[in-house]
């Protein structure tokens, strides 16, 4: 999730929030924002976020009763904005007790954090803290009085690395842990490997509704107003070389060419320069153009990464870029541009907005570098709600999935969200389009050998990415026979797939 660029937040304030006495109007001083005064306004943040999250307004609708979460007492630390005060009222409405903390000392929405507190919820973030103060917050969430946690929800595993390292007694109790990011799986995954993982975990950035939202179409939209907002660029008759094109460079590959930019493409992988090339022709039109970034780097306007890899921009390709070319990364992290390189003495650096650099070449000629080669979308516009809400009803979900779960059903490991519990996310989401779906006849459900009622793919098949086992027995299976139901049926599949599976698989 990101944090929300609206520059409403005040950060002013020179003093800490940690030695101000605030409560709120109930008279509770369980929290520390920054300013309580500022929770109306942040009230019709939270309202407005939640008019375009239908599928955790529709999971907190349908499961109140029920309160699935009852008896659960969860550490957050995520971003804090509108849409995950959505989720974090959602939880505590499905029976949760919760204790807040941000997971990035920039993202915070100071009025929606003062909303939180106003209602009641201890929660301990404020935009602009400290390495310090960060700490200091998410200890306040895991150590309390009267407070035993049993679920952590993480985004880049700095709560789980917190309890683990500092509370290890604490940790043991924990039921389960739900984690959003790409860092925050990966850790897990570490901890996983060397045993240090004593509870269960579920990955939920690798499920596949999250990631074709979030990943593709949330993209789609950002770029386009990110670089607007930073640039005021005119993409019509702009040539523009997509770096990648995975799910995040396709987003970004369609919206630019929708508002008339001649797009390049640079890959790595022959499939995805295949599917790069085939994006329009079967329509009769182009589709983009595939060379290596030293090949257009002298001609194009624009330089868009998302390959999540290092150094897909160096230094000398910077060199031969023409005058007021614009620079910018939408991959995970900022190692995609060599921005290192561009720290030298024969070259100046101007700052002309917020997030936005000239560097000066001695003979005059400069690039326009956005947020010094982090994420432009997350740093400059903000996400869309809508995207929020597909990622928070899985965060919920997962949630409600470990703390439930029967002794036995996960062990101390790291799981992907069962396919069906994803669907389900998906269908939260369909009544908004007035989208119906077909019934499968029972005939063609033993056709295809699955239930009626899903899931509908098997567990590996990740809506155009698949997760590869390990095994090679069962990479030959899946190469073979993925999906052919006259040779393996699906369910035959899923289901050597899941005897297998087990520290079986290598996310790709
Ligand atoms: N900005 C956002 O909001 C956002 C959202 C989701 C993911 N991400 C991040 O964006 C990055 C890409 O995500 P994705 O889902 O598209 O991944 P992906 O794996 O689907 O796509 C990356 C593509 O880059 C290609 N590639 C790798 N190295 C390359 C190189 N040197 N030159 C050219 N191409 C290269 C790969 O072959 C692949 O096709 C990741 O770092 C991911 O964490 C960003």
């Amino acid at each position: 999730m990101s944090p929300s660029y609206t520059g409403s937040s005040s950060d002013e304030d020179d003093v800490s929030p940690r030695e101000k006495t605030q409560k709120n109007s109930k008279g509770s001083n369980d929290f520390c924002v920054r300013n309580i005064d500022l929770h109306a306004f942040g009230r019709r943040e939270i309202e407005i976020a939640e008019q375009e999250m239908p599928g955790i307004v529709a999971l907190r609708k349908r499961a109140a009763d029920d309160k699935p979460l009852k008896g659960a007492k969860i550490v957050g630390c995520t971003h804090i904005n509108a849409q995950t005060a959505v989720l974090v009222e959602t939880l505590a409405e499905l029976g949760a007790m919760v204790r807040w903390a941000a997971c990035n000392i920039y993202s915070t929405q100071n009025e929606v954090a003062a909303a939180l507190a106003e209602a009641g919820y201890p929660v301990f973030a404020w935009r602009g803290e400290t390495e310090e103060d960060f700490w200091w917050c998410i200890d306040r969430c895991v150590n309390a009085e009267n407070w035993q946690p049993n679920m952590i929800l993480d985004d880049g595993g700095d709560a789980t690395h917190l309890m683990l390292k500092k509370y290890p007694a604490m940790f043991k109790l924990i039921k389960g842990i739900v984690e959003e990011s790409v860092t925050g799986v990966h850790r897990l995954y570490q901890l996983s490997k060397a045993n240090k993982l004593t509870v269960p975990a579920m990955n939920v950035n690798d499920s596949v509704t999250k990631t074709k939202f979030d990943n593709l179409y949330s993209c789609k939209e950002s770029i386009i107003d990110s670089l607007k907002r930073s640039t005021d660029v005119m993409f019509g008759g702009k040539q523009v070389v997509v770096c990648g094109y995975g799910e995040v460079g396709k987003g970004c590959c369609q919206s630019l060419r929708g508002l008339g930019c001649v797009v390049y493409v640079t890959e790595i992988d022959p499939i995805c320069a295949l599917q790069a090339w085939y994006a329009f022709t079967l329509m009769g039109i182009d589709g983009y153009y595939v060379f290596p970034l030293n090949e257009v780097i002298r001609v194009v306007d624009i330089v868009v990464t998302a390959t999540g890899n290092k150094n897909v921009v160096t230094r000398e390709h910077m060199d031969k870029m023409k005058n007021g070319c614009i620079v910018c990364n939408m991959g995970h992290s900022n190692t995609e541009i060599d921005v290192g390189s561009l720290r030298t003495p024969e070259l100046t650096w101007e700052k002309v907005r917020s997030q936005v650099d000239h560097v000066i070449w001695p003979d005059g000629k400069r690039i326009i570098l956005i947020a010094e080669g982090r994420l432009i979308n997350l740093t400059c516009s903000s996400i869309p709600s809508f995207v929020v809400s597909i990622t928070a009803a899985t965060q919920a979900l997962a949630l409600i999935e470990l703390f439930n779960a029967p002794a036995g059903r996960y062990k101390a490991d790291v799981y992907l969200l069962p396919k069906k519990m994803d669907e389900y996310v998906a269908s939260l989401h369909l009544p908004t389009f007035d989208a119906h779906l077909t019934e499968l006849s029972d005939d063609q459900a033993k056709y295809l050998g699955l239930n009626k009622a899903g899931p509908f793919k098997p567990n590996y098949y990740s809506q155009g990415k698949l997760v590869m086992p390990k095994s090679k027995s069962l990479q030959m299976l899946l190469f073979y026979a993925p999906y052919d139901e006259r040779t393996v049926p699906p369910a035959e599949i899923l289901f050597r797939v899941e005897l297998e599976s087990k520290n079986l698989f290598e996310f790709k």
